[in-house]
């Protein structure tokens, strides 16, 4: 069957606070997009990348990517989601049977993890990898805590998320809010999502010191 990855890089990396967005920085001699590329098709199951990234980045991510089974990068929108629904709609003309999406700012995919979602999308429309929660977690306002949120069963959401093309074209064309991964669009059109595990590893680059953990660390998946 075939399975397009699209790779989310229109974020503006705000939080970050670099010069650049964060996923076309450097990480061991490579940009941490081309990282999260090549780890996408590195054994298999992912037939093409679709890169969705600024209008104004277009030729610098397919330059990033050269070399790799990409399509040409499109513009994404204001927001993840928007950005989504815009390499949905530019696939659904030639639809691929499954999808994955992925964060470009995730440069580690671990090894198992594709096949794992392409095995569970057997049995449920959606499949996405996920970590139990480990900390005890509060819910805090004003400096103070207001109350312990129990955390069993609860899990931390990564990417890659696998998913039957039709059904998350049809759940993203029937969203009415803003959701922050695709997995919530499918809950919410009340479709059953699996959870395979995920992995600390798989860490989302969201300030400066996880790109520098990652450059001491350089986990083995990366190279
Ligand atoms: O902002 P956040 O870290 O949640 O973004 C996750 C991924 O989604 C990043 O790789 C980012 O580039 C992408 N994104 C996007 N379009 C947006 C916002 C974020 O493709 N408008």
């Amino acid at each position: 069957m075939q399975c397009i990855a699209l790779l989310m890089a229109a974020g503006s990396g705000s939080r970050f606070g670099a010069d650049r967005p964060k996923q076309f920085l450097t990480l061991a001699g490579k940009p941490v997009l081309r990282h999260a590329a090549e780890a996408l098709l590195r054994e298999g199951g992912v037939d093409a990348i679709l890169p969705v990234c600024a209008a104004d980045s277009q030729a610098l991510v397919a330059g990033m990517l050269e070399g790799l089974p990409c399509l040409p990068p499109i513009p994404g929108g204001a927001t993840r989601q928007a950005s989504v629904r815009a390499g949905l709609e530019a696939l659904a003309a030639n639809p691929p049977a499954l999808v994955l999406v992925h964060d470009a700012a995730r440069p580690v995919v671990p090894p198992g993890t594709v096949a794992a979602l392409r095995a569970a999308l057997a049995a449920h429309p959606g499949a996405i990898p996920a970590q139990p929660v480990t900390d005890t977690l509060k819910r805090g306002a004003g400096g103070l805590i207001e109350a312990t949120v129990p955390r069993a069963g609860l899990f931390r959401a990564q990417t890659p998320q696998a998913f039957r093309f039709a059904d998350l074209l049809a759940a993203h064309r029937a969203a009415t809010a803003e959701a922050t991964d695709d997995a919530q669009l499918l809950e919410a059109a009340g479709m059953a999502v699996a959870l395979i595990p995920g992995h600390e590893a798989n860490i989302k680059i969201t300030w400066p010191e996880d790109l520098a953990r990652m450059e001491a660390t350089l986990s083995p998946h990366l190279i």
